[in-house]
């Protein structure tokens, strides 16, 4: 059976990256979602990161305005996904500045 590709989620704590990160690791896929250190340690968004972690999620920290963290993210993955929210749309360019650097992903899928 051919090997499933790793999907990387960044935006899979929102509202509707949750929904992502379950559909993807329920999939089969290695499932990695990229957050911020605050968001784990947040009591109500840190109930569903322990959630992710329960369904054999992989959490890699960062923020998507700290280029080598999305980079380091980015290079152990096959697949980039994200969700980010609205506010962060424009900004979704240092996604894709950090994809090309990183020069491994084959997909890269956008909500917008
Ligand atoms: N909600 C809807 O009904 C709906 C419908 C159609 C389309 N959309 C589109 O879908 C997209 C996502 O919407 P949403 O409602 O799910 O958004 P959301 O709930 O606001 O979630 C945004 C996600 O982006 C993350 N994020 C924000 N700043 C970040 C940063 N600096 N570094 C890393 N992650 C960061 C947030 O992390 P934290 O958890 O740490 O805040 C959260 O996981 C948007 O483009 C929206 O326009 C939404």
């Amino acid at each position: 059976m051919a090997e499933k590709s790793k999907v990387l989620i960044i935006g899979g704590t929102g509202y509707l990256g949750k929904f992502i990160v379950e559909a993807s690791a329920k999939e089969g896929h290695p499932t990695f979602v990229f957050v911020r250190e605050s968001t784990v340690s947040d009591p109500v968004k840190g109930k569903l990161v322990d959630n992710f972690k329960n369904l054999g999620v992989h959490l890699l920290l960062g923020d998507m305005y700290d280029h080598e963290s999305l980079v380091k993210a980015i290079k152990q993955v096959d697949v980039v996904i994200s969700v980010v929210g609205q506010m962060q749309l424009a900004d979704q360019v240092k996604i894709i500045a950090a994809i090309k650097e990183a020069g491994n992903v084959k997909v890269g899928v956008s909500s917008l």
